[in-house]
């Protein structure tokens, strides 16, 4: 399996190939990603809520990011890797995010890094990728500014504010962004952006016009369900089947069926060459 770069994923755009984009968050999440040939893997803040319980986004730090970074990178050699910068580490100035961004590269194992925003961001776009670090860009809903949006809620509902998504897209581009996310906004107005951009859009809830598409990865497995979005699509039942199986180890630890003799268990021998395995 070749190592996905900017390259093979500009390929893919230029051939009209739909781009896969899918979060990992930790070890396992990372080699379930490599193993089903994921083309980027995205290193999202929304681990905030699905891994580690909080209410947003907004609470993680950057030192907590590079440590799941870290964990993810070990377990996906091929992917593209992206980090996504965190609340309160980029918007201060250009040079603050550079600082962020260079430490999610040093530190946290990544290749590129995402932040969320448009026109008012495009100078730190700019910045960042002036100095060779590729960047996602982020617009539509952007969930570290959920409270300021009144919630998550769906984006560029009216042409008004589909014109101002498709002049922050641009912006982005031309600050330098590899590829963009569309996340919770018309279908059409998706469609739109995508064709008016020379860079790819990964949509998350934008439909099928996008370049490529990327779900929450304890999302799409059915792990997490405080909050499930319309456009989530649950490919599995991995929350259903662990609780099942925790269960059945409960049972059988409460009925002694567990553990079986001869099984699971080792039997008097010579002595420390006996397998572990
Ligand atoms: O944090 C995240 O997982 C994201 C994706 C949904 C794009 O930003
Ligand atoms: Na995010």
């Amino acid at each position: 399996r070749k190592k996905q770069t900017l390259t093979t994923l500009q390929k893919l755009y230029k051939q009209n190939v739909p781009i896969t984009m899918m979060t990992a968050h930790d070890y396992p999440s990372a080699v379930f990603a490599e193993r089903a040939g994921m083309d980027t893997v995205l290193v999202g803040d929304s681990l905030a809520m699905v891994a580690l319980g909080y209410e947003n986004t907004n609470r993680v730090t950057l030192d907590e990011m590079l440590h799941h970074c870290r964990a993810v990178a070990r377990g996906s050699p091929h992917p593209f890797l992206i980090g996504d910068l965190p609340f309160g580490t980029y918007e201060s100035t250009p040079e603050q995010a550079l600082r962020s961004a260079t430490r999610m590269i040093q530190d946290g194992h990544m290749e590129a890094v995402k932040l969320e925003g448009g026109e008012e961001l495009a100078s730190t776009v700019r910045k960042i990728t002036t100095v060779g670090i590729p960047v996602l860009g982020h617009v539509g809903l952007t969930p570290q500014r959920a409270t300021s949006l009144g919630g998550f809620r769906v984006q560029g509902k009216t042409a008004e504010k589909a014109i101002k998504l498709l002049q922050d897209a641009l912006a982005v581009e031309a600050a330098g962004a590899f590829a963009i996310v569309l996340e919770a906004i018309p279908e059409l107005v998706a469609t739109e952006i995508t064709k008016r951009l020379k860079i790819p859009t990964i949509g998350i809830g934008a439909g099928v016009g996008c370049s490529g598409q990327v779900l929450v990865a304890l999302d799409a497995l059915g792990v997490y369900d405080r909050l499930s979005p319309k456009f989530c699509k649950t490919y599995a039942e991995i929350g259903k089947s662990s609780i099942a199986a925790l269960e059945s180890f409960g049972a059988e630890v409460k009925s002694r069926t567990f553990p079986e003799s001869g099984t699971h268990t080792y039997p008097m021998g010579k002595g420390e060459e006996e397998k572990f395995l």
